[in-house]
């Protein structure tokens, strides 16, 4: 029997429901990936057809976003709720990983290009079962409450466009968790919660690498095509990004990951681009 490609790889782990299941073999298909790749005989791209929907377990419902109870941080349940949102973002993110994998091989891409994203959703896996893991321990799990609804939206919107899913994904929503995560930690740190902190470092500290993969790649295909990758990047987050993006930003890892100010403060509404500006 030929190898399976690693299109079909990726069409497999978005076809599987359960996130445990999902993640598992997501993160079997990386480590064969890799294993090909280090034995010198890579295994093929290939072609396959992604759904244009992942599949997805039975729970949690999905709201929409004005519909999912508030968290307060401030107490056990509320903290609960905080990392079932991050588990529901990770596993979204694992699927956001694969999908781009299998959806865009007609583009003559070069293997390192599979090599990162290949890696960023084996990541995903690790931070989703992190997640399941803390939740467990606290008495709930991943499916115990609702989650947003729409999370999806962002790769339907971009599906026929990959400067546009790069610009969207690792460069705008990915970004914004780097944005985020810090003060995250601060609530477990405070509420003594030590799983759920050692948790969010590692999250935090692997989706630098995941924002530079997507920084990294449009600048690539905007070079490839000689076209100004700032200017490209304004556009395509205006056309495929719905709404303005909100500050305080964390400019230091979003430097670190190859995005510079000029690229994301353009994208600001509002007063506080307004003091920006007056601050230079
Ligand atoms: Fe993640
Ligand atoms: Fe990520």
């Amino acid at each position: 029997m030929a190898a399976q490609t690693l299109a079909e790889m990726a069409v497999e782990v978005l076809t599987t429901a359960d996130g445990r299941a999902k993640t598992a073999l997501g993160r079997r298909h990386a480590a064969a990936w890799f294993a090909a790749r280090a034995a010198g005989a890579p295994l093929p791209i290939g072609q396959a057809q992604p759904p244009l929907r992942p599949a997805r377990p039975a729970k949690p419902d999905l709201l929409p976003p004005r519909d999912v109870p508030r968290r307060r941080p401030g107490s056990e349940a509320g903290r609960i709720a905080l990392l079932h949102a991050v588990g529901h973002i990770e596993l979204n993110a694992v699927d956001l990983h694969w999908d781009i994998i299998a959806r865009f091989t007609h583009h003559p891409m070069p293997p390192g290009f599979y090599d990162d994203w290949v890696k960023a959703a084996d990541e995903e896996a690790k931070h989703f079962n992190l997640i399941c893991d803390c939740l467990e321990a606290m008495g709930s799990h991943y499916g115990a409450l609702p989650a947003h609804a729409g999370m999806w939206r962002a790769a339907e919107d971009t599906a026929e466009d990959l400067l546009g899913r790069l610009a969207v994904v690792p460069m705008v929503l990915e970004a914004r968790g780097l944005d985020v995560t810090p003060g995250m930690i601060e609530v477990f740190r405070k509420a003594g919660a030590t799983g759920a902190v050692a948790a969010l470092e590692t999250i935090y500290a692997e989706e630098v690498g995941h924002v530079a993969y997507g920084s990294k790649w449009f600048n690539w295909l905007c070079g490839r095509e000689g076209r100004d990758p700032k200017d490209v990047f304004h556009d395509l987050v205006r056309r495929y990004f719905h709404g303005s993006l909100k500050p305080p930003f964390n400019a230091e890892k979003r430097a670190e990951a190859g995005l510079p100010p000029d690229f994301y403060w353009p994208l600001v509404d509002g007063p506080e681009a307004d003091a920006e500006q007056g601050a230079e």
